[in-house]
């Protein structure tokens, strides 16, 4: 009895290995940070957006179970080097910093950086404006980046950068801990949108109007080793751009972004 009892047991083991196995093979870890509408944001209790659908693509086409993990953004290039994660899909924007850590896949959007301040804000108006005042930016986001940039090579003399952990978190700043938050566009359009007015937004131009930031593309990516992964990537993403699904899916979570109240 206690013999076949042992060997149900080992059995039940082997079983339990090969199916914890199998499932660990069988999973596409995605990382994110899901404040950052309309490509990934919590609605409902569950992480939706441009991104999220495309890694649902991905996902699909590799026949895998896909994971979301929602982590603070300057983590997930990292996170992808270090193969903690097989994708990171976070509206990074492709630059060559981060082209040394990761790989990046086609651009599939783009951006510009805008600024957002208080609706009752007369003064800020331009690049120049933001000389000597707290800024209010996404840690480790070009946003930081450029600012930062700004402030060494004195442009913006005497001013400071207060770093938070999502766009829509520095905006609920503006007025008391920040005057003024810097993020890509389209976050920044859905955060004034969603604040029913106390807030207003604006490309970030020089005093002449000519422009302050570069053009910047997203990229999904993946470690550098992760060839065959970037390649299938590639694949998927020229087939969504090709017949509209990025496009339409940027306008239905910027719809939808639009329903959720802070
Ligand atoms: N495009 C900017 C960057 O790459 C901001 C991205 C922030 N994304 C996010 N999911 N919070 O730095």
């Amino acid at each position: 009895m206690k013999k076949i009892l042992s060997l149900v047991l080992a059995l039940a083991l082997i079983i339990c290995c090969f199916a914890g196995c199998g499932a660990k093979k069988d999973t596409l870890t995605v990382y994110t940070e899901a404040g950052f509408a309309p490509y990934e944001f919590v609605y409902n209790n569950e992480i939706v957006g441009v991104d999220i659908e495309i890694v649902k693509a991905v996902a699909e086409k590799l026949g895998k179970e896909l994971v979301v993990k929602d982590v603070k953004f300057d983590t997930i290039v990292g996170a992808v080097k270090s193969g903690k994660a097989d994708i990171g899909a976070a509206g990074i924007t492709i630059n060559d910093e981060r082209k040394e850590e990761v790989a990046f896949s086609i651009p599939y959007s783009s951006t510009e950086q805008y600024v957002i301040v208080k609706a009752d804000n007369n003064t800020i108006v331009n690049l120049d404006n933001l000389k000597g005042i707290k800024i209010g930016i996404q840690n480790g986001t070009t946003s930081d980046f450029m600012i930062d940039g700004l402030i060494k090579d004195n442009t913006l003399a005497g001013s400071t950068i207060v770093p938070y952990d999502a766009p829509a978190l520095a905006a609920a700043a503006l007025g008391s801990k920040v005057e003024a938050v810097v993020t890509d566009k389209l976050t920044a359009q859905i955060i004034v949108d969603g604040s029913n007015g106390a807030y207003k937004t604006f490309k970030l131009v020089k005093a002449d109007g000519s422009d302050a930031a570069e053009v910047e593309e997203y990229g999904i990516c993946v470690s550098k080793e992760n060839t065959e992964l970037l390649k299938t990537i590639n694949e998927v993403l020229q087939g969504l751009l090709d017949d509209g699904s990025v496009a339409k899916w940027e306008k239905e979570f910027n719809d939808k972004a639009a329903t959720v109240t802070e």
